[in-house]
């Protein structure tokens, strides 16, 4: 492996100490600095982390910076990345690639005229769990693939998270928060989407933050909160999705793949690895041993995996599948809105299967 990529973290908030740990066993990142509007708390990270604390337009114009990871809230995922595209720097954020499907593509266009490469979780899709599903479909384990099932029911974020606020504005929402893991997953399952229909509910105005030291406090809700509808892939396979912060409680599996001789359960998206069982036509339910994805991977890996792949090369988290994500859950929240099918104009390769191994690289 040549050098070490060098990171500088903008928004060093409640994911980012993922990212760190993971950084620290990943021999292709190196991380340079950080940056936060709470610059205490950049200051402490940076102690932490044998890194330098900086402010945000230092970092950016950090010689040593080659990747800007960007961690903050969705409502400035778009600024923070046109700024690090302006100055050079490849960049790499969470979820989701913008706020808005507009900001989204200014964020493609600046980097594809600069030169520079755009990522975006989520990675977890590249562990252990979501890859053997995967090559359980790729190897024709369930033969034709036909639909599939995925559901996120919880009675929503602001019960653990200190600052909820953006999970309840634009960008915000059980969809865009929590959708990039499912779509993603039936992307990397079933590929493409080619168009939707859709249901979605407003079922409060105001939300209260149940932990931290706002703990009592009332915030706004501006968006859907329980949302449905249907994926028809390209391949003519339809996934049913139901994305909720308004349930209690559920035990539907958070994905399931139906072909025409056999059945899947595919591990939580949100998680790296977890169990992947089969049910063959005329058997028994199995659980499939891993075969594929990285072992013991964590938030970080798609960075590391940007890392090790070759200039001009298409690295797996990538902004064009990020883009087709996010268009294809705004084209559903659409749908809902307006009771109609919608098209989703962009498409996107199936990222590249990962073969079971430690680490990018390897
Ligand atoms: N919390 C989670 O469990 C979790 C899990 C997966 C993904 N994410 C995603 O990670 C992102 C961040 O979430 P979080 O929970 O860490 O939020 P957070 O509010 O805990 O942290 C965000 C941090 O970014 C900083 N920030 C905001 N705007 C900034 C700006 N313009 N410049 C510099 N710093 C800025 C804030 O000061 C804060 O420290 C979101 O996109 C979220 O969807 C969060």
């Amino acid at each position: 492996m040549g050098q070490p990529l060098n990171i500088g973290i903008v928004g060093v908030g409640a994911i980012s100490g993922q990212y760190l740990a993971a950084f620290e066993r990943l021999d292709a990142v190196r991380l340079a600095a950080v940056a936060d509007l709470d610059e205490a708390r950049a200051k402490e990270v940076a102690d932490a982390h044998g890194a330098r604390a900086l402010t945000v337009d230092a970092l950016l114009a950090d010689p040593e910076v080659d990747l800007v990871l960007n961690l903050t809230i969705p409502a400035a995922h778009a600024d923070i990345a046109l700024r690090a595209i302006a100055a050079g720097k490849d960049v790499y954020g969470e979820k989701p690639l913008a706020a808005d499907l507009g900001d989204a593509k200014a964020v493609l266009d600046a980097a594809r005229e600069a030169g520079v490469r755009v990522g975006c979780a989520p990675d977890t899709v590249l562990g252990t769990g979501i890859q053997t599903a995967r090559k359980a479909v790729d190897d024709g384990l369930i033969g034709a693939p036909v639909a599939a099932t995925a559901s996120m029911l919880c009675p929503g974020h602001e019960r653990w998270h200190p600052n909820p606020d953006f999970y309840y504005v634009p960008g915000g929402g059980p969809l865009l928060d929590m959708g990039p893991y499912y779509v993603t997953a039936l992307v990397t399952l079933l590929g493409p989407v080619a168009s939707v229909v859709g249901a979605a509910s407003h079922t409060r105005d105001t939300r209260v933050i149940g932990s931290g030291p706002r703990a009592g406090e009332t915030i706004p809700v501006s968006v859907d909160t329980h949302v449905t509808g249907v994926l028809r892939h390209e391949s003519g396979a339809l996934s049913t999705l139901v994305m909720s912060f308004d349930s209690v409680a559920t035990r539907a599996s958070n994905i399931e793949v139906h072909g025409q001789t056999g059945s899947l359960i595919v591990p939580d998206p949100n998680h790296f690895d977890g169990e992947v069982r089969l049910h063959a036509l005329g058997g028994e339910w199995e659980t499939l041993p891993p075969s594929a994805g990285y072992r013991g991977a964590g938030r970080g890996y798609g960075v590391a995996d940007l890392a090790t792949t070759p200039p001009g090369q298409p690295f797996r988290a990538n902004g064009d599948l990020a883009y087709h994500v996010l268009e294809t859950m705004t084209a559903l929240l659409r749908a809902a809105h307006e009771g109609t099918a919608i098209t989703v104009e962009s498409t996107c390769a199936r990222p590249a299967a990962v073969p079971l191994q430690d680490a990018p690289g390897e």
